[in-house]
This record gives structure tokens, C-alpha cells and sequence, in this order.
């Protein structure tokens, strides 16, 4: 293990990390893991607050999963900013930062081990445009949770899929973790944080902003029902150069299925588009009455 300041440590390995969390748990500490791939923004600061109100002892994972991309994403560009991420992490009082290598993760190759299975809801919206997306992300924090073995896990809304199909395979695979979600953070115009909002040049900072309005199109007219929602927040995003909308979707929280017409009650609007070659994503809560 390297100490990185008081307090933290990089620690690299999967039985470093087990012995770690295992000489706290003798001493009775509760433990909190906050997986990421790194290139930390105030989004992943705000789940390591979280933790750290949560739990005893906080984990912070950084890893680019290559299985989690396809092959013409963007796993080799990923931003990886590992030196100021351990030094906001330490900031933060984390104990421990895991930050495996991809041999250490996936000894048989990166697609020659046992994988999850995201299911029919992992075929949709993401998983439609990011086909085995969602398999490769839930393989890779099932090992998370099996080596760090946490009492709780802290994810971020925006990424609502993400977080919905993890607690899923918690219930369905019987992983005795508690998954606790964090709201969105977004910048003072309304922009979601995103480790990728780094690839947006100026004007294309400015376009992404068309997330955000559609999402609140959409709000203020969800008191007319599902498909005026929709229509309104299709409207708002509008024609612009360069950003082409991937989806816009109206589901209930509960099944992550699209809402039908007569659907009342609190549902999630969900938006991808392109800025550029950059993928950006957002979603909103909204009550439709
Ligand atoms: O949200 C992310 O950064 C990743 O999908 C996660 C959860 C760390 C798994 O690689």
C-alpha cells in the first residue's frame, strides 16, 4: 500500500484491499464503497460526502472498465486524472482508494471470464446505443462489491439507468448491499456534470445546455399528461447544429418501462443526444397529473 496523505491509501490489489476492509470490520466499522472511473468532478465528490456521512469507512474505486465500452467508444480518450482525484479523495478523509489494473480485474482477459447479464431493461434506451454497455458495467461492480464487500454502495442519479439496473441485480442476485443514490449535480446554468463534458468545445458547452431544457420543457408541462410532456420536450430540444438527440423518454421509476397514456404519479424523463461525438446524458423527475 502507498500512503497518499493522512489517512488514505492507493492500494492497487484485490487481497490489499480485502485485508484492509477486513481489519476495520474486526474493529466493528461499517463500510461504504463508491465506485467510479475516475476523472473526479463535484458529482463524484458529492457521493464520497455521502459515504462519509454514511460509513465508517469509505472505498472509492477508479477504474476505466473496458468492458463496459464498445469498441468505437471512447475507452482509450476516457479522461484519467488519477493524481488530482487521490488528491480530492484525501481532501475528503476516504480511507482507501482501489485502483486496480485491468490484469488484476479481469485475469482472463477483459471478455474471457463470467459476466452479469443486464437483463431485457439493459437492452433499452443506453443499452439500445451502447449494446453490452450495461453487462460490462454490472459485471464489473458485482467484483466491486464481491472484494470490497461493502455495506452500502452510493451512485449518482444521473446515470438513473445505471442505478436502477444495479439495484436490480441486487435484489435479483441476493447481494446483501444497500445502494444509495446521490441527486444530480449540476453547474450553475443547469449543465449536468459529466467527466465528459471536458471533450465540449465552447460553442459546444453552450448547445449541451439543450439537455437540461428539454428536461424542464418537459416538467412544466407534465401536469397534461405523458404525451404532451413528451411533445413539449421534444419541442424544446429542438433542430441544432451538431447535437442530434438519441432519445427522449418518458418511464416509470419502478420498471424503467416507458409510460403509457394514462400513467398518473411521479415518473423519470430520460434524454441522450450527441454534442458533437461527445454522448451526454440527463433525466428529471417529473409528477404527471
Ligand atoms: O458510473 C461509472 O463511472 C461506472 O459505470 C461505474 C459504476 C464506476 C462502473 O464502472
Amino acid at each position: 500500500m502507498t500512503e497518499v496523505a493522512a489517512g488514505t491509501r492507493t492500494v492497487t490489489t484485490i487481497a490489499e484491499l480485502r485485508a484492509l476492509v477486513a481489519g476495520r470490520r474486526a474493529d466493528g466499522a461499517s463500510v461504504a464503497l463508491v465506485p467510479t472511473m475516475g476523472a473526479l468532478h463535484d458529482g463524484h465528490l458529492a457521493l464520497v460526502r455521502r459515504a462519509r456521512e454514511l460509513a465508517d469507512v469509505v472505498v472509492v474505486s477508479i477504474f476505466v472498465n473496458p468492458l463496459q465500452f464498445g469498441p468505437n467508444e471512447d475507452l482509450e480518450r476516457y479522461p484519467r486524472t488519477f493524481e488530482t482525484d487521490v488528491a480530492a479523495l484525501a481532501g475528503l478523509g476516504v480511507d482507501a482508494v482501489f485502483a486496480p489494473g485491468v490484469d488484476e480485474m479481469y485475469p482472463r482477459g477483459a471478455d474471457g471470464g463470467t459476466t452479469v447479464h443486464a437483463g431485457p431493461i439493459g437492452a433499452r434506451y443506453e443499452g439500445a446505443s451502447r449494446p453490452g454497455h450495461f453487462d460490462g458495467m454490472l459485471t464489473v461492480v458485482a467484483k466491486l462489491f464481491g472484494i470490497a464487500q461493502p455495506d452500502l454502495a452510493v451512485f449518482g442519479q444521473k446515470d438513473a439507468q445505471q442505478v436502477f439496473l444495479v439495484s436490480r441485480m441486487v435484489v435479483d442476485l441476493d447481494l446483501p448491499v444497500r445502494i444509495e443514490t446521490v441527486p444530480t449535480v449540476r453547474e450553475p446554468d443547469g449543465l449536468a456534470l459529466s467527466s465528459r463534458n471536458r471533450y465540449l468545445g465552447p460553442d459546444q458547452r453552450q448547445a449541451a445546455l439543450v439537455l437540461v431544457e428539454s428536461l424542464r420543457a418537459a416538467e412544466a408541462a407534465a401536469g397534461d399528461g405523458p404525451s404532451e410532456l413528451l411533445a413539449e420536450g421534444v419541442a424544446a430540444f429542438g433542430d441544432h447544429d451538431g447535437v442530434s438527440l438519441d432519445y427522449f423518454v418518458v418511464v416509470d421509476p419502478e420498471t424503467f418501462l416507458p409510460v403509457g397514456d394514462d400513467f398518473r404519479g411521479r415518473a423519470l424523463v430520460l434524454v441522450a443526444a450527441f454534442v458533437g461525438s461527445t454522448r451526454l446524458i440527463d433525466n428529471a423527475y417529473v409528477d404527471i397529473g
